[in-house]
């Protein structure tokens, strides 16, 4: 839990052989979508109170309508509603504190589940209790999108590692195509 929000802050991706998250267009592509890891990512997303996410991000699950959220973008000074989704809020980090947006989502205590892109979970490095890393080796994606900036300089181990999280505990979810998910802990 983060000494300075009460909030316990989670990250989540899965990422390519490369340490992609999306391809070479962007969009998150078939070869990333694997039952075990979609089950594993929606029953963390159940446990949420609040989810974060970039404006090109979002998690497409039939719980999501349900879901309280901060859209990340530079389209607004700071903070405002979402005219599309009664449930989201947009919020530009450079101009309102992630306390504030908490707030103004309706969010003061619970679990909070970062979901991207890049710059997103970037946002948060320092601040992860958790993170899920879901790897699927055997899918590439050349020329596809790192799941952090400093990748693929660093791998994402290296920069999870980095910023004071250590691997906690490996969990297979799809044994035909060696996906797995490595629960960072801070500490
Ligand atoms: N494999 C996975 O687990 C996984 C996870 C997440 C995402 N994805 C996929 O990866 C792709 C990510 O797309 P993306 O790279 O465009 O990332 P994104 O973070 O979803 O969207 C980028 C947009 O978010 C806003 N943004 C990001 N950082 C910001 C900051 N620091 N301050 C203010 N606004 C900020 C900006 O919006 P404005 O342009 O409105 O200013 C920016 O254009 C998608 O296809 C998604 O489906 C995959």
């Amino acid at each position: 839990m983060t000494a300075t929000t009460g909030l316990t802050i989670e990250g989540c991706v899965i990422v390519s052989a490369e340490g992609n998250l999306a391809d070479a267009d962007r969009l998150m592509p078939d070869a990333l979508k694997f039952p075990g890891d979609q089950a594993f990512f929606a029953a963390a997303l159940d446990r949420a109170d609040l989810i974060v996410h970039g404006r090109n991000s979002f998690e497409d699950q039939p719980n999501s309508p349900l879901r309280r959220r901060l859209i990340v973008t530079r389209q607004v000074a700071g903070l405002a509603p979402d005219p599309s989704n009664p449930k989201a809020v947009l919020w530009n980090p450079a101009g309102a504190s992630f306390e504030d947006a908490c707030i103004r989502a309706g969010v003061s205590s619970g679990t909070v589940a970062i979901i991207g892109g890049p710059d997103v979970f970037a946002l948060f490095f320092d601040r992860y209790d958790t993170f899920f890393l879901s790897q699927a080796p055997h899918a590439r994606l050349p020329g596809g999108e790192p799941c952090f900036p400093g990748v693929p300089e660093r791998t994402p181990e290296q920069i999870l590692s980095a910023h004071g999280l250590c691997p906690a505990d490996r969990q297979i979810l799809d044994a035909d195509h060696d996906v797995s998910v490595t629960t960072w802990r801070r500490g």
